[in-house]
């Protein structure tokens, strides 16, 4: 490389990719503060970068690249990438990296975590004691229900969604049911799991673990209609993004007991207000979208944001991109 090319860093993360970085004499611009960027402050700041590590809280969408359609190469340090406008930065001609699979495991544990949770009114149980309610053992009070062999449905059945499938397998034998555009075969082979059209799934579900990412398509796809179609004693979980889920219609569906329960680790919007009605719904557990936060998943994300920039720029080709028809 004879110019270290400049690169706008959004925001704090972890030192293993940024190493890898600082290793190759790029230069560096961190913003330090403990916030995303405005879109304001985002365009002001990239227009004198060559390159941008940015993430899931950065909007990339079309004015943001119309003012930076200088940009070189876009590494989102996340798997989903629903803040970027892809077709523009496409038609700009600007490859997009991402970081697949770093966070499958730890996304996967927090989705089961949240089914155990939801099924055994973990977040609720835990708030009784805070409020010093822990009263005598009650033979018949907060009752959940048991796992074993109930039927696991899946929305995306991908890198994620099957690691959630093998935990579900293993650990409570559960049959599994999934709908994709495409089938996946291999998953069908080692779990078993069977495709089924969109209203099997929704009718078939005691548990409903949606992995699939947010396009216009599976934008609000858990709606009223999808709601009234599930079992009354299924339990919706939804750790991919928020919006593919219409959240007044969630709220109204458990209301009236359309569905048991629901484990969220994403919401709409996020940060979810903190009088939103699921937060003391007895059979529901919010976390705050930490899919991927653990040290394992969070480093591998950023080596594979700052390789896709590194390999960029030494070889031309970007390891793990959105947008191949860019470089081709
Ligand atoms: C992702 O990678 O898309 C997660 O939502 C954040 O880690």
């Amino acid at each position: 490389m004879i110019d270290h090319p400049k690169i706008l860093i959004t925001r704090k993360y972890p030192a293993a990719g940024i190493n890898l970085l600082e290793q190759e004499r790029f230069r560096l611009t961190f913003w330090d503060q403990d916030r995303p960027m405005t879109p304001e402050e985002l365009a002001a700041e990239a227009k004198d970068h060559q390159a941008l590590l940015c993430t899931l809280t950065d909007r990339i969408d079309k004015p943001f690249l119309d003012r930076c359609s200088h940009l070189e190469i876009i590494s989102q340090f996340a798997v989903g990438y629903d803040n970027i406008d892809i077709p523009e930065a496409t038609r700009k001609k600007i490859p997009v990296g991402f970081t697949p699979d770093a966070m499958s495991e730890a996304t996967a544990d927090i989705a089961f975590g949240l089914m155990i949770a939801a099924a055994r009114k973990f977040f609720f149980l835990h708030k009784t004691i805070l409020t010093g309610q822990w009263g005598h053992f009650n033979p018949t009070g907060h009752l959940g229900f048991e796992l074993k062999g109930k039927t696991l449905g899946i929305l995306g059945l991908g890198r994620i969604g099957i690691k959630m499938a093998q935990r579900c397998s293993a650990a409570y034998d559960m049959p599994v049911i999934y709908h994709n555009r495409n089938r996946n075969l291999a998953a069908e082979k080692q779990l078993g799991a069977r495709h089924v059209p969109l209203d099997q799934l929704l009718e078939q579900s005691d548990i409903l673990s949606v992995h699939c990412a947010l396009t216009p398509e599976t934008r609000h796809i858990f709606d009223a209609r999808a709601f009234r179609k599930m079992k009354p004693s299924a339990v919706f979980i939804n750790t991919a993004r928020g919006p593919i889920h219409h959240e007044p219609d969630l709220i109204e569906a458990l209301n009236q007991k359309q569905i048991w329960g629901a484990g969220l680790d994403v919401t709409d919007p996020e940060p979810m207000a903190k009088d939103n009605p699921l937060l003391s719904m007895e059979n529901v557990c919010v976390l705050p979208h930490v899919g991927s936060g653990t040290m394992e998943a969070r480093d591998q994300m950023s080596v594979l944001a700052a390789q896709n920039i590194i390999e960029f720029y030494n070889t031309g080709k970007v390891p793990h991109i959105v947008n191949p028809e860019v470089l081709a």
